[in-house]
């Protein structure tokens, strides 16, 4: 009888003679910060690591391209097509599987989406001709399907000589396996497509390629949608065919859903924060009694509880998680330890996907080590113990406070309020940002548990730094909300976003806000949630979601489904009593309202903040009191600054 609290989480489990040491797989990611030879290298094998370290049983590196010229949608995918990479995937393999974590190789092929190989050679290839959002799509020869049946099988034997002890085949999210496995799409008439036999010929022969390379004893997985989750998309009853076909020639069916372009399923796929935890896990538990391989889910999975749950009641054997590994590559040691209060869990804000979309370099907004494997690795600790003053405690504060207790420091946190957490206390409420207000409270509790001493309704002062003599501020100051300086906005129905998202019922049923930024926009949806009319005006001719990936899409279809209106360009000129005026695209307008709201931008707190600047020998600025900006930019400058503290 098992001790462990999730038994079932941390039963191992074999597949074609391989172990893995418990059932949490790091789901594939991709990793664009290399070179443009596309080669794993070194900040790419600790971003890695860390997950291998952590104590997940297998560790995936997503997209590695079969045939570079035909098949990359980015340019920065690895390529598994060439043998001159040998030495840099060895070294990858390495630095998973010396920690008893198996490496897999995710072998992909992106068929007629495959934009940066089309950029390049101006072709597209799939199975049928025809245009798409891209550009023309040629449709394969029998050749070219040979050819690239064989490309599969010398991408995985070449993995398998690399040291990867897994391939997952990408045979999900729309790419070219699925194209020919969809009856919408694939709509040839010789044998690779029409009838069920003939679309699956393809994926099957991939399959049977692979395992020729790779022999009997090295498991496949292959990643499949067990939905498509869109209308022009198949669902789960095909779903449930394809897993059929697949059982027992592969060792793993892991169960994805969506397809990447098709905007309302890519947030399925990588669901949003307007969906529940391990809300794709239906898909993999419907597979599940049809077929005799183990069955991986994926999807919003953040709670050791509830994966154990899923793997206890049958509905999957496997769970994999992706955002969840940025959050905290950790969680599988930290589960199995009893410390499952100190997992960071992703709040699904989707920076991760920003930070990888402009610039190609993964980030997290509440865990500020990714991005920095490798300096955190290697540094030994500050060569001096210093005594650390941090002024504020929102976001930015409470990270600085805990980065620099951990690295040694003594450590005070003042805190003007009487509780830490700043300016986003005030959204703990909202429905769909329950993983915030989780955050928060983890940052609270682990700043219980450090050596800082916490001041709370205490400000900081030339005085206070003076009776305290620390040898570094850092000042967290945050910001105030700036007030637009439109004529009545001091009326009695005009409130700051702040003020309404504290308490919601002072927002009468016919609401206008100023500014579509994401405060005013989620704001927005806050209040139509609770069935009130919100119209948002915006001078500018666009929203600004910041750089938040995928969420703006999930965003933008919840404001669409309560009926919340953006109205872009249009400058206010005046609030009454009665409503708000305007200047719009179209001319002048009079909107009725009860409720005025501004979430027009915060002011930083930069005088407050130089006023503290002489009172010690070193002095940070961090977070909104430098630029008011996000989660992200503030824990990042908090984390850096913390950390160089005690250098010299
Ligand atoms: C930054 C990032 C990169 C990803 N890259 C890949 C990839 O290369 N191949 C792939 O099949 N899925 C990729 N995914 C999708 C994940 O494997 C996973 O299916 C998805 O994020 C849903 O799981 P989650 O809710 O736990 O994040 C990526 C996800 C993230 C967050």
């Amino acid at each position: 009888m098992s001790e462990l609290k999730y038994p079932h989480l941390f039963a191992p489990i074999q597949a074609a003679g391989t172990l893995f040491r418990n059932r949490i797989f790091a789901s594939p990611e991709g990793f664009y910060n290399i070179s443009p030879d596309c080669f794993p290298n070194a900040d790419c094998n600790a971003f890695f690591e860390h997950k291998a370290r952590g104590g997940f049983a297998s560790v995936c590196l997503g997209d590695c391209i079969v045939d570079r010229e035909t098949g990359r949608h980015y340019d920065w995918l690895f390529r598994i097509d060439d043998e001159r990479s040998l030495p840099m995937f060895s070294s990858f393999t390495s630095a998973i599987s010396r920690h008893g974590c198996v490496a897999s190789a995710e072998l992909s092929h992106a068929g007629m989406y495959a934009l940066a190989s089309y950029k390049e050679t101006g072709k597209l290839y799939g199975p049928v001709e025809m245009d798409n959002k891209y550009g023309h799509v040629t449709e394969m020869s029998e050749e070219m399907i040979e050819y690239l049946i064989e490309r599969y099988g010398a991408a995985a034997r070449f993995a398998k000589q690399c040291g990867f002890g897994m391939v997952t085949i990408h045979g999900g999210h729309g790419w070219l396996l699925p194209q020919f496995m969809s009856s919408k799409i694939n709509t040839r008439r010789d044998k690779w497509g029409g009838s069920f036999e003939n679309r699956m010929r393809f994926p099957l022969a991939v399959v049977e390629s692979i395992r020729k390379n790779v022999g009997r004893n090295f498991p496949i997985e292959f990643r499949m949608s067990g939905s498509e989750t869109n209308p022009d998309g198949y669902d789960i009853d095909e779903g449930i065919e394809f897993a059929k076909a697949l059982d027992q020639k592969v060792d793993i069916i892991h169960v994805s859903t969506g397809n990447h372009e098709v905007l309302e399923a890519t947030v399925i796929t990588h669901p949003s924060m307007f969906l529940p935890d391990g809300c794709n896990a239906q898909y993999a538990a419907a597979i599940k009694p049809h077929v005799k391989s183990p069955v991986a889910t994926v999807g919003a999975f953040t709670d050791p509880a509830q994966m154990e749950e899923v793997i206890a009641s049958g509905m999957a054997d496997i769970v994999e998680l992706g955002r969840q590994t940025l959050a905290d590559p950790d969680l599988p040691v930290k589960a199995r330890t009893g410390r499952e209060d100190e997992i960071n869990r992703c709040m699904r804000c989707c920076c991760c996907f920003g930070s990888t979309g402009e610039h190609r370099i993964f980030y997290c907004a509440i865990n500020p080590t990714i991005g920095h494997e490798l300096e955190e690795r290697y540094d030994n600790g500050p060569k001096f113990k210093k005594k650390v003053l941090v002024a504020g405690g929102g976001i930015g504060g409470m990270q600085a406070a805990l980065t620099a207790a951990e690295r040694g420091h003594q450590v005070i946190l003042c805190e003007k309020k009487d509780r830490l957490g700043g300016v986003l206390v005030c959204e703990e409420e909202v429905p769909f940002k329950q993983k915030l207000a989780g955050y928060i409270g983890r940052q609270i509790l682990k700043i219980s548990r450090a050596p800082i001493e916490v001041r709370l309704n205490t400000e900081v002062t030339p005085e206070l730094i003076r009776e305290v003599a620390p040898d570094a501020v850092i000042a967290a100051l945050g910001s105030r909300p700036a007030v637009p300086p439109v004529k009545g906005i001091d009326g009695k129905n005009v409130f700051g976003a702040e003020e309404i998202y504290y308490d919601t019922s002072k927002a009468q049923d016919n609401t206008v806000i100023l500014g579509a930024g994401l405060v005013g926009m989620e704001l927005g949806l806050t209040l139509a949630m609770q069935g009130r009319k919100v119209t948002i005006l915006e001078m500018a001719d666009a929203p600004n979601f910041g750089e938040t990936g995928m969420h703006p899409i999930s965003l933008g279809l919840e404001l669409k489904k309560f009926g919340v209106e953006i109205r872009l360009s249009t400058m206010v000129t005046e609030i009454t009593a009665d409503g708000v005026e305007a200047d719009g695209p179209d001319g002048h307008l009079s909107l009725p309202a009860d409720t005025v709201i501004y979430a027009t931008g915060q002011k930083p707190l930069r005088e407050e903040a130089a006023a503290l600047s002489d009172f010690a020998g070193e002095f940070y600025y961090i977070g909104d009191c430098v630029t008011p900006k996000n989660i992200l930019t503030a824990t990042q400058a908090a984390y850096t600054v913390a950390r160089d503290i005690g250098r010299i």
